[in-house]
């Protein structure tokens, strides 16, 4: 029977969030940190799923309905089943380095490594863009009806500029210079009732958000341009106008001003809440030799903080035994 390892790396959001959402450009990046999936094909029926991190086991019929939090990570084992032709069912064991429900992408870096994981348990390797396209179908089971940028920048890993309905495109850039540092405000976000809110204030106020909107739009498509050219300087400056975008449409908070504050005053490039908002977590970017300092500025406020690379590689079969 055939097995494989899969891995993929989780996200940040660097520029955009909310206003994707209403057709305007996304920047995301990759960060290392990344969820590693087993898969054993079993020529059983089922479809078995372990979570380490959780300390969950739960089995789903393959095709069939279900439930609970492995349910999705089932859908994608059933995807990759089916695109790779594999008859029979799979065990699937996930374990994460991507901190769950924090807005870095964990549940759609586990849905695009089990995808891959049991594909080429089958002996099929997929393109990267394949296993984003049937991670995807994981995500609305988690997610309802996501942007797609989290399984998009995870399977492609580097920088993506995502335009939701348009697609990804990899921005080429060399990021070893800088370090992502991450810190949460330890107050759980719920991205649909936060995406629900700032919507709401677009409608009730069209002529004004609309150039809230524009400028973010405009804002995306210059980070694009200082990022592909590596001048972070500007990549930071354009993060904290962002942030006061995000500001403007109500999604940051108290906890999240203070923690962007710190990581600039500690020194970073640019800091800004990340993702939904009212909560969660916010990133900073900073000169590599620096993101300690950044670190530590952030730890004395933050439970969680985590400093990171920019990750190139994407959704990466490490091990395969057919
Ligand atoms: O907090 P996260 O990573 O789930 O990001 C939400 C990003 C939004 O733009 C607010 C919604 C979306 O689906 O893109």
């Amino acid at each position: 029977m055939g097995r494989a390892v899969a891995s993929a790396p989780g996200k940040t959001i660097l520029f955009g969030e909310h206003f994707v959402v209403a057709g305007e450009p996304a920047i995301a990046v990759a960060v290392g940190l990344r969820a590693r999936v087993e898969a054993v094909l079993t020529g059983g029926r089922e479809i078995e799923v372990e979570s380490r991190n959780l300390g969950l086991r739960a089995s789903f019929t393959v095709g069939g309905d279900g439930g609970g939090p492995l349910y999705p990570v089932a859908v994608a084992a059933a995807e990759a089943l089916r695109e790779a032709g594999i008859e029979g069912g799979v065990r699937v064991v996930v374990d994460s380095e991507i901190p769950p429900a924090a807005g870095m992408g964990s549940s759609a870096a586990v849905a695009v490594a089990t995808v891959a994981a049991v594909a080429a348990a089958g002996g099929v390797e997929l393109e990267p863009g394949r296993v984003s396209e049937l991670a995807y179908r994981a995500e609305e089971v988690v997610h309802g009806k996501p942007s797609g940028i989290d399984n998009t920048v995870s399977a492609l890993g580097g920088a993506v500029l995502y335009r939701k309905g348009v697609g990804a495109r990899s921005l080429e850039a060399d990021f070893s210079p800088v370090s992502i540092v991450l810190a949460d405000t330890g107050r759980p976000r719920n991205t649909g009732e936060m995406v629900r809110r700032v919507l709401e204030l677009r409608d009730a106020f069209p002529e004004v958000l609309g150039h809230v909107y524009r400028a973010a739009g405009a804002l995306v498509e210059r980070a694009a341009v200082h990022l592909e050219r590596g001048e972070f300087e500007a990549l930071g400056r354009l993060m904290n106008v962002n942030h006061g975008l995000l500001s403007a449409v109500g999604v940051s908070t108290v906890e999240i001003e203070e923690l962007v504050y710190r990581a600039r005053e500690a020194g970073a490039l640019g800091a800004k809440l990340t993702g939904a908002g009212g909560g969660g977590f916010i990133v900073a970017l900073a000169w590599r030799e620096s993101a300690g300092k950044v670190a530590e500025a952030l730890r004395e406020v933050s439970g969680r903080v985590y400093v990171a690379p920019v990750e190139a590689v994407g959704v990466r079969v490490e091990e395969r035994d057919i």
